[in-house]
């Protein structure tokens, strides 16, 4: 049977009622899973959808949103960021991304300073979802033209977070305070 966004989304807001905390956040990259391999889903809410972001769902409940995210360039490179006290889960439909996993190395007491060492790189293919947990720094780079769901914990645009350059070994405040 077809999973559907509707259905995916009683079942992450299922999920964060029985556990919000990396429990539920794990489930609901399970559920994503099987949304993403729906190609009508996909056709209908990503491929149509171009460079840029849409809003497929905000949860009042539990706060959390579902968006729909694309670009039609190649090599696109995102800087390092983490998503504050928010958490993401990243689920590819088309193309892939690329993902970098950093680890932070300086103990944070310089104000505007830190060192990052690159942990891992994997390659997010279509159908797969990955959990960004509560204060994870990774990158994001798009070799190709591609289509990802994101669910956030909450809305990223309105909470304290930071990009991160790694070369110069700063750290910028992302939102505005
Ligand atoms: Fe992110």
């Amino acid at each position: 049977m077809t999973y559907t966004l509707d259905q995916f989304c009683a079942d992450a807001h299922a999920a964060m009622a029985k556990d919000s905390g990396s429990a539920g956040r794990d489930e609901i990259r399970v559920h994503l899973e099987k949304l993403l391999i729906n190609q009508d889903f996909v056709a209908e809410h990503l491929s149509a959808q171009g460079s840029g972001k849409s809003l497929l769902y905000h949860d009042k409940e539990f706060d959390f949103y579902v968006m729909a995210h694309g670009t039609d360039a190649g090599n696109r490179k995102g800087k390092p960021h983490d998503h504050g006290a928010s958490w993401a889960v990243y689920g590819q439909a088309t193309g892939l991304t690329n993902m970098t996993v950093w680890n932070r190395t300086d103990d944070g007491s310089q104000d505007g300073h830190a060192e990052l060492s690159e942990d891992n790189t994997f390659p997010l293919m279509p159908g797969k979802a990955a959990l960004f947990d509560t204060g994870v720094i990774h990158s994001t780079a798009h070799p190709e033209p591609a289509r990802w769901v994101r669910v956030t914990g909450t809305d990223l645009d309105t909470i304290e977070r930071y990009a991160y350059d790694p070369e110069r070994q700063v750290m910028k405040r992302m939102t505005p305070a």
